[in-house]
C-alpha cells in the first residue's frame, strides 16, 4: 500500500466530538514519549503531521488523521489514523493500574469504525505492569489489537528480541495467543512496510 496523502483532520475531547465514524480508524496508544505522533509521521512520511513532543504527556486529545492510499491491485483507500492520548500511572485504592481518559476508554469501547488498535510498547523495556494491565483491558472488551515495539533503533536487535521474548512470556500466562507483534523504528523506518500491509489486510 502506498500513501498518496495524510492530512489532519481535527481533535476531538470526547466521543460525541468525534468526526463521522464512516472511514475505517487505526489507533495509536500508549504510554506518554513510547513514539505514536513519531509513528504516526514515519508511517504517512510527514516530517510534522503530529506534533512529536519534547515533554511527554502533551497530547490530551484525539486526532484524526485522514489518509490516502492506493492499496496493491484496487484503487484509492481512505482510512485514518487516530493519536490517543497517553497514559501513565495513577494510584487507585493502593493499587496501581493503567489510567486514561474516559474519554479515550469511551473511543475504544464505543467506537463503530475503529477495526483495530495499535499498543505502542517501548522495546528498551521489560514487560511493564501498565502495559499489561492496559492488553488486558483490551482482551477483555474484545477489541482486535495488535503491538508495535518502537525505539528499536536505539538498541542491538539480540536486545529487542530478548524483550520480545519476555513480552510473549508474560502475555502467555493469562491469553492463549498472541496478537500480531510489530517491531518499529521511526528512524530508520524499520517495520513500516509490515505495518502498513496489516493495515491494507485488515481494511
Ligand atoms: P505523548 O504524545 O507525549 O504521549 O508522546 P508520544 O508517544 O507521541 O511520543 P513522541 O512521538 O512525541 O516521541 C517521544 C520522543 O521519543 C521524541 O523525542 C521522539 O523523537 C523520540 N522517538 C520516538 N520514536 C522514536 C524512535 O523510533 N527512535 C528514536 N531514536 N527516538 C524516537
Ligand atoms: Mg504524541
Amino acid at each position: 500500500m502506498k500513501i498518496k496523502s495524510a492530512e489532519f483532520l481535527t481533535s476531538a475531547t470526547n466521543l460525541r466530538d468525534c468526526p463521522p465514524d464512516d472511514l475505517p480508524e487505526f489507533a495509536m496508544i500508549g504510554r506518554s514519549n513510547v513514539g505514536k505522533s513519531s509513528l504516526i509521521n514515519m508511517l504517512t512520511e510527514q516530517r510534522s503531521l503530529a506534533r512529536v513532543s519534547a515533554t511527554p504527556g502533551k497530547t490530551r486529545l484525539l486526532n484524526f488523521f485522514d489518509i490516502t492510499a492506493t492499496a496493491s491491485g484496487a484503487g484509492a483507500t481512505k482510512w485514518r489514523l487516530v493519536d490517543l492520548p497517553g497514559y501513565g500511572y495513577a494510584k487507585v485504592a493502593r493499587e496501581q493500574r493503567a489510567d486514561f481518559s474516559e474519554a479515550t476508554a469511551d473511543y475504544i469501547e464505543r467506537r463503530e469504525n475503529l477495526l483495530c488498535v495499535f499498543a505502542l510498547i517501548d522495546s528498551r523495556l521489560e514487560p511493564q505492569r501498565i502495559d499489561i494491565d492496559f492488553l488486558q483491558w483490551l482482551a477483555e472488551r474484545d477489541m482486535p489489537h495488535a503491538l508495535i515495539l518502537t525505539k528499536t533503533d536505539k538498541q542491538s536487535p539480540a536486545a529487542t528480541r530478548a524483550n520480545v521474548e519476555r513480552l510473549s512470556q508474560a502475555l502467555r500466562a493469562w491469553r492463549a495467543d498472541l496478537p500480531p507483534i510489530f517491531l518499529s523504528s521511526s528512524e530508520t523506518k524499520a517495520g513500516r512496510a509490515e505495518i502498513l500491509r496489516f493495515i491494507e489486510r485488515t481494511i
